[in-house]
């Protein structure tokens, strides 16, 4: 029965496409809040940078990013959400979703740098916010 299997190919594979569209499928229900983006402003060579973001409820674990290149995760609870990088020996941690600070932005954008850490809502004007601690 060749039209048999096809048409269980094409079902399975309709499956896969709405499980990996729809995070309420494979967990609990949830509506994305905002999203969080940090991005790696480090100077050149200075090594590799871990990024741990996490709220009470959430925990998306430790992440390298690159020179130049941008971490991002969701906000899925109201919730305040911290944010940790790691570079060399030195350390940095901030309140990355404030919910009353950042209830009504949809991105809350974060530049890591080398004097510090730096919050934006539109990707284009920084305020810093945190600063590295040596370990
Ligand atoms: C933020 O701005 C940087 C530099 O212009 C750009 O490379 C990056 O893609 C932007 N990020 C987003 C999410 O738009």
């Amino acid at each position: 029965m060749v039209g048999g299997r096809n048409s269980l190919v094409v079902f399975l594979v309709s499956v896969l496409i709405i499980f990996s569209r729809s995070p309420s499928v494979l967990g609990r229900q949830y509506k994305q809040l905002a999203t969080i983006h940090v991005t790696n402003s480090m100077p050149k060579g200075s090594g590799p940078m871990q990024v741990h973001c996490k709220s009470s409820y959430t925990d998306y674990g430790m992440h390298q990013v690159g020179g130049g290149d941008e971490y991002q995760c969701g906000v899925r609870e109201r919730a305040l959400y911290y944010c940790m990088a790691i570079s060399g020996r030195r350390v940095a941690s901030w309140h990355a979703f404030q919910p009353r600070r950042d209830r009504s932005r949809g991105a809350v954008y974060w530049l890591v740098k080398d004097d510090g850490i730096f919050l934006s809502w539109d990707n284009s004007s920084w305020v810093r916010k945190s600063l590295w601690e040596t370990e």
